[in-house]
Parts: C-alpha cells; structure tokens; sequence
C-alpha cells in the first residue's frame, strides 16, 4: 500500500483525483501535481481523456450485454464511476472496485453503502488470488458469464514488465467467451511529447508514492494476446471510438500521444 503515515506522500490515486477536479485529494498531492504541471502543462488533459474513455468503454461494454465489472485500480469515486455508468444503461449491473489505496476505498463504500449491486475492495491487484477469491469478488461476480476487466491507467505503476504480463494473464484465465479485457497504459512517445513525457516521469517517480513505467506500443499490444481486439484496437487514448462523430485526430495534441487504449473480447 503507498502510504507511510510518519511522513505524508502523494498518491497515484489522489494525484489523479486533483488532475481531474476532485476535491479528494491532500496538500502534498497538489503539490505533485503542480510540479508535474510545470513540467507537462497538459497533464491534467491527459488524465481527462483516459477518464473519458473509461466512461466510452463502460457504455459500450452495456452495450455489448455485459453485466459484471471488475475495476482494478479503480481510483478514487470521482464523477463518472463505473457503476453509476454502468446501472444507468443497465440496472442491476454488477461492479467490483478494486484498489489499494485507503482512501480510494473507503470512500468508495461509504458512497455504494446503499447499492448492493457494486462494492469496493481494499487489496493490491498483484495479488490476483487474493483479489479473485475475496468474499467482495465471489459474492458479487458470477465468473461462469461475461466479466469485463477493467485495467484503466493502472499497470502502468506495475513496472515489472513480466509481473504486468502474467497479472494479466492470470485475470484474464478466469474469463468465459463473451468476457472482455479493458486498458488504457502509457506508451512511449517520440520528439517533443517524447523530451515531456520524460520530465514529469521524473518529477513524477521523485513526487509520488507509486513510479511510472511507459511502455513501447508492442509491449502493450502483448498485454491482449489471445483475444479478439474490438475496433478500433489499439489506439490513442481519446481516438477509441470518439463520441463526437466529427473528431478528428490531432497529431499535434500532445497528451493524445502519450497513451494507447483498447478493448479486447474473450473468444
Ligand atoms: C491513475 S489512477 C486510475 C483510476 C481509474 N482507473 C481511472 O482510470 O479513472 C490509478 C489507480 O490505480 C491504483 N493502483 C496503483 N497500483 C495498484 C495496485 N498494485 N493495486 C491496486 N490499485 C493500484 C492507484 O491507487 C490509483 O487509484
């Protein structure tokens, strides 16, 4: 768990928090978040789009008949929940959060006290046992139907790139067909976004409790080996199916470059 209570440090999930417009968040984060800002004006945009794709995602996961969500690295209850999206398309909809971070957590119980189709769990995603086989897991989510694996902005902070591979694997091995596997992940960017990017790296892992790892396209493309990818694979982050019908993506929209998303379905 990321926080050492002798000395307060920024979190991944307050940080995140404060970047889009929550109010959940302490002076130590702000102030990551600031220095970060400093060095990528663009930041808080970039963590608009992966919140906005989440939202995408869920409704076209509704859309495609599912019925049961497991958030891993779920964050802090902001605006747009997986829950709040998902039983308004579909009542009843079934959701599990998951994260590590107390607060996130806590917060996220106290706010689904009332609705007893979705709950948040406090654990660590690299424990996939321990995840798959809490009572939050087995007694809201029925693993003989479609689940949808929600890895939105999160493995990005498991560096280890076998670690990441295997976690997934293991997730993904307790699907059925008709399951399907979300992910948003930082990619590694080239020229001027590339020299920004590497900045609020550092100022990220020198701030921030959790450190991050960007990826090359080919090794986030691995993470969905073994499933049919959904149009329009995988792509920048804002680019997956756009709710606008006029977008048009901008090569010159830094934050745009910075995070490959893509959905993939278990045959
Ligand atoms: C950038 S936020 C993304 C939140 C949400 N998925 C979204 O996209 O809006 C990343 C979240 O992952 C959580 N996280 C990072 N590593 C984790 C781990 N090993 N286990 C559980 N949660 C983790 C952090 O606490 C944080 O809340």
């Amino acid at each position: 768990m990321p926080e050492s209570p002798e000395r307060p440090v920024a979190t991944a999930a307050r940080v995140y928090d404060y970047m889009l417009g929550g109010t959940h968040n302490s002076a130590v984060d702000r102030e990551a978040a600031a220095h970060m800002v400093r060095s990528f004006p663009l930041a808080a945009v970039g963590a608009r789009y992966n919140r906005e794709f989440l939202g995408r995602v869920v409704r076209f996961l509704t859309g495609a008949g599912v019925r049961q969500f497991l958030d891993l690295g779920s964050g802090i209850p902001t605006v747009g929940n997986v829950h709040e999206i998902a039983q308004a398309e579909a009542p009843g909809a079934r959701v599990v959060y998951v994260d590590y971070e107390r607060d996130a957590v806590e917060l996220g119980q106290r706010i689904l006290s009332d609705n007893p189709d979705a709950t948040a769990l406090l654990a660590d995603l690299r424990e996939p046992d321990v995840v798959l086989g809490s009572p939050e897991v087995t007694g809201l989510l029925d693993f003989s139907r479609p689940v949808a694996v929600l890895m939105i902005s999160v493995l990005h902070f498991v560096p280890d790139d076998a670690q990441a591979l295997d976690l997934v694997r293991r997730y993904l091995s307790r699907l059925t067909s008709g399951s399907y596997f979300a992910l948003s992940h930082l990619v590694r960017a080239e020229g001027r976004a590339g020299n920004l990017q590497r900045e609020t790296r550092h100022v990220y892992n020198s701030t921030v409790a959790e450190n991050l790892a960007i990826r090359e396209p080919g090794q986030i493309a691995a993470f969905f080996a073994g499933l049919e990818l959904v149009e329009p694979g995988l792509v920048a982050v804002p680019d997956w199916r756009p709710d606008d019908p006029d977008y048009v993506p901008d090569e010159e929209d830094v934050p745009r470059r910075v995070g490959l998303a893509g959905v993939g379905r278990v045959p």
